[in-house]
């Protein structure tokens, strides 16, 4: 925490003129510093980013950066894949160090390693199993990827990056999220013989062996705890409430909603989508709150639902408040850095592999 000012004051402090504090300091810091902000960022975050997107488009413009400093308003695996793309002279700040991710802490390197070498029982994963890790994923599990010929995927790529991954060896290891994993399959045509579900806590995955001899498609038992609130049966609702209507979801919905849904797509696709909408039309929309919320704003044209009846919003992403945002930039003022993201230089080298791989496939 820095020493000139206390959290406590700026919690007091009303919010236009903490915004305006905000403005003036960002003003001041010009080109040293670039302000990331991922679209389930709050309203009054978001407003401050110089670039906005989703996961593939911030890493992307991570990568392409030379500002010293970087601000990144999103959550924890964003940052460190900031970090691993820009050099070692740049520095990432997540403003909030608590904002993660409960999908990323649903495999970590030691069930990984654990389930690699329970493949090794069975099969040769180094000759039959490309490892596929979604962004949401640690800086460690990226590493892994990057060492046993795997690669990172995100929500806009992974189709193209499944095929990249059986261009290279028959089957596929795909964690931590079952959902994109087998969303982008079924999309590909892949049929469900060819798929089976690594649960971590039991042997083998719950698998026998002759089902991992069989299967193309091994996919973690992981979800996001946000989308997998939506439910079919919100997408009938809705149809019937309002003929018409288009549903979208995000790949992260589980299979039953996305099979609903008219389109499929990532926050950026998403946001893409309903701004070449024609006026008029109608959409329920499964994905984070704040985006929705976003869009409905920008949107006043087009009546804009929220698919669930109920409150579906990321508390990590939502962690991010102008308070914690005014003193990640007080810190590079002040020279006297917060909440530093440095990824350990052994995860590093691999990690930038299988991000490269990712980036490299445009
Ligand atoms: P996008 O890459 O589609 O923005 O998804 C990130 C995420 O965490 C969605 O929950
Ligand atoms: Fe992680 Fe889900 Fe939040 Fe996205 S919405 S950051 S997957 S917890």
């Amino acid at each position: 925490m820095n020493n000139q000012v206390s959290m406590q004051t700026l919690y007091d402090t009303p919010e236009p003129d903490l915004l305006e504090k905000i403005a003036q300091l960002r003003a001041r810091l010009g080109d040293k510093v670039l302000i990331l902000g991922h679209h389930y960022q709050r309203e009054e975050v978001i407003g401050f980013a110089d670039i906005t997107g989703d996961s593939l488009k911030l890493a992307q413009q991570a990568a392409k950066t030379d500002a010293p400093y970087i601000i990144f308003c999103g959550v924890h695996f964003m940052a460190e894949t900031a970090d691993i793309l820009t050099s070692n002279e740049q520095t990432v700040i997540l403003p909030d160090l608590a904002a993660g991710c409960s999908m990323a802490d649903m495999a970590d390197e030691e069930q990984v390693t654990r389930c690699w070498n329970g493949l090794a029982e069975v099969i040769q994963p180094d000759q039959d199993v490309t490892p596929v890790t979604y962004i949401n994923s640690t800086a460690a599990l990226k590493s892994f990827c990057g060492e046993h010929g795997g690669i990172v995927c995100t929500s806009s790529n992974c189709e193209r990056v499944l095929k990249w991954a059986w261009g290279n060896r028959d089957k596929i290891l795909f964690f931590p999220d079952q959902h994109l994993g087998e969303n982008t399959a079924v999309a590909m045509g892949v049929p469900d013989v060819d798929m089976i579900l690594w649960d971590p806590a039991r042997p083998l995955g719950g698998n026998t062996p002759e089902a991992i001899e069989k299967a193309r498609l091994i996919l973690w038992k992981g979800f996001c705890s946000v989308h997998q609130l939506f439910r079919p049966e919100h997408a009938e609702l809705m149809r019937q409430n309002y003929p018409g209507i288009e549903i979208l979801a995000h790949p992260e919905c589980s299979r039953r909603v996305c099979e609903k849904a008219d389109f499929v797509g990532s926050t950026e696709a998403i946001v893409r989508h309903v701004d070449q909408a024609a006026k008029g039309q109608a959409f329920a929309i499964g994905t984070e709150l704040n985006l929705v919320n976003r869009l409905r704003l920008m949107h006043p044209g087009n009546p804009i639902y929220f698919l669930s009846p109920t409150v579906c919003m990321c508390s990590t992403m939502f962690r991010t408040d102008p308070q914690h945002l005014y003193i990640a930039l007080l810190s590079i003022a002040e020279g006297n850095i917060n909440n530093q993201i440095k990824v350990p230089d052994v995860d590093k080298r691999w990690a930038k592999l299988s991000l490269n791989r990712m980036l490299n496939l445009g």
